[in-house]
């Protein structure tokens, strides 16, 4: 036990590290060059375990939380940002199944998840609608057997590769409220089919797809949950999960940066002396390492206030996805420039953070989003604030209904 994080934590972070140190940072520069998905590291994390550790344990996982899932994200994406995602996402795409789904579902899917047998998906964003995700326009419809699925969807990361999607669609354009359902659809299922695969600045030993629903006919049991009009709810509850992992992405491509460029200045040597001893070198690297620190434990925190059954995990969730990934890039640009001439070469592991890096800042919500949510719960937050009111004039009282802002 350590003061933030228990045993089982511990135990599921040093899993990650083994797995991370011996077939995840050895074949790192292999498979971003070749854009090519690492089988084999996905069969040691199945083999380990580590694909169930936030499935509960009834449905074959390990029960152990957000925070370790966020730890195992971390230790991956220190070696290598692109397999830190490739596990994440199975995350994000299977929150909606433990959120939303029936039981059915839930004893059908998780287990294939927990074990490794499936690889799942997310399809959320479309070309019309990215940080509007509420703008989808991906349309299912209702038959006599099921529902039928028209639309298409775009960057999803695993597409191609998972077997099962977490897929979000409109089943009641007239409605303000329940517009949208989410659907479970499966590869080889009738008009579904994989468009495009993206060719990325980072990440790129992870598929990022187009999915195309043409006519899809899916049976009535994949509607998740049994129910209509849930599905930009379950949408925005599974992403308040799964950013605490996007930003222990964002912890781990930092401290995986600064870890080389601590190496690099120790054995770098100009003027004489390694560079490590020039005050500037030291003060890039005492503030990277600061940043990598607060980020770390506004991460852990997030996720275990989401794993105690926290109330309100929204803000935290977004705060933490914030700082860490908006860390990641800066960290990993200043490794870049400790290295000098060599770390803009791709000789030297270390530009590859910086383009994994950013990606981190853009996807799961932008980092935009992320300040729109923050903002948006403080606001409302601060109407408790009473003891503040007698403080202000009464004509801005006046002026203002704070319930008018959004
Ligand atoms: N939990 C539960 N319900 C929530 C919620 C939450 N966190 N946030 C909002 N809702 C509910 C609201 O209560 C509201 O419900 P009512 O209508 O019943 O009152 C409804 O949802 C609409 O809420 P908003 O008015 O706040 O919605 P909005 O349209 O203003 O959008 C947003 C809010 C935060 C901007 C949201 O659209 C958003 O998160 N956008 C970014 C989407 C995103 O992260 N996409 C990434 C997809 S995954 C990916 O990146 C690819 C990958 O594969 C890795």
């Amino acid at each position: 036990m350590t003061p933030f994080l228990s045993e089982e934590n511990l135990f599921w972070r040093d899993k990650a590290r083994e797995i991370a140190d011996k077939f995840v940072r050895p074949i790192a520069a292999k498979y971003d060059q070749a854009q090519e998905y690492p089988w084999e590291v996905k069969e040691a994390l199945a083999e380990a375990g580590l694909l169930g550790v936030w499935i509960p344990k009834e449905y074959g996982g390990s029960e152990a939380g957000v925070l370790s899932m966020c730890l195992v994200v971390e230790e991956l994406s220190k070696a290598c940002g692109a397999v830190g995602v490739a596990f994440a996402v199975n995350a994000l795409g299977s929150f909606p199944i433990i959120l939303g789904g029936t039981e059915e579902q839930k004893r059908h899917y998780l287990p294939l998840i927990a074990s490794g047998q499936k690889l799942i998906a997310f399809g959320l964003s479309e070309k019309f609608a990215g940080s509007d995700a509420g703008s989808l326009r991906t349309r299912a419809e209702k038959t006599e057997k099921g529902w039928r699925i028209n639309g298409e969807k775009k960057w999803t990361t695993n597409g191609g590769i998972a077997e099962v999607y977490s897929v979000f669609a409109v089943t009641d354009p007239e409605s303000q409220r329940a517009r949208i359902s989410a659907f479970i659809v499966e590869t080889g299922d009738p008009g579904f089919s994989i468009t495009k695969i993206e060719d990325k600045m980072g990440i790129r030993a992870v598929p990022v797809v187009e999915l195309d629903f043409e006519n899809c006919e899916i049976p009535e049991d994949r509607l998740l949950g049994g129910k209509t009009g849930q599905g930009f709810k379950h949408a925005m509850m599974t992403l308040d999960r799964a950013r605490p992992g996007v930003a222990g992405q964002g912890v781990g491509l930092a401290q995986g940066a600064l870890d080389y460029a601590a190496v690099y200045a120790n054995r770098r040597k100009q003027f004489g002396q390694a560079i490590g001893g020039f005050q500037m070198i030291q003060g890039m690297l005492a503030d990277m390492s600061a940043r990598v620190e607060a980020a770390r434990y506004l991460v852990y925190a997030a996720a275990r206030n989401i794993d105690m059954g926290a109330a309100n995990i929204s803000k935290l969730a977004a705060q933490a996805k914030l700082i860490a990934t908006d860390t990641a890039m800066s960290v990993s640009t200043d490794a870049v420039q400790i290295f000098g001439g060599y770390g803009y070469m791709k000789d030297y592991p270390i530009e590859k953070f910086m383009r994994d890096a950013k990606i981190t800042q853009i996807y799961e919500g932008t980092n935009q989003v992320q300040r729109m949510v923050i903002a948006r719960n403080i606001l409302k937050e601060a109407r408790d604030l009473k003891q503040l009111e007698e403080y202000f004039p009464t004509e801005i009282q006046r002026d203002v209904d704070p319930a008018d802002v959004r």
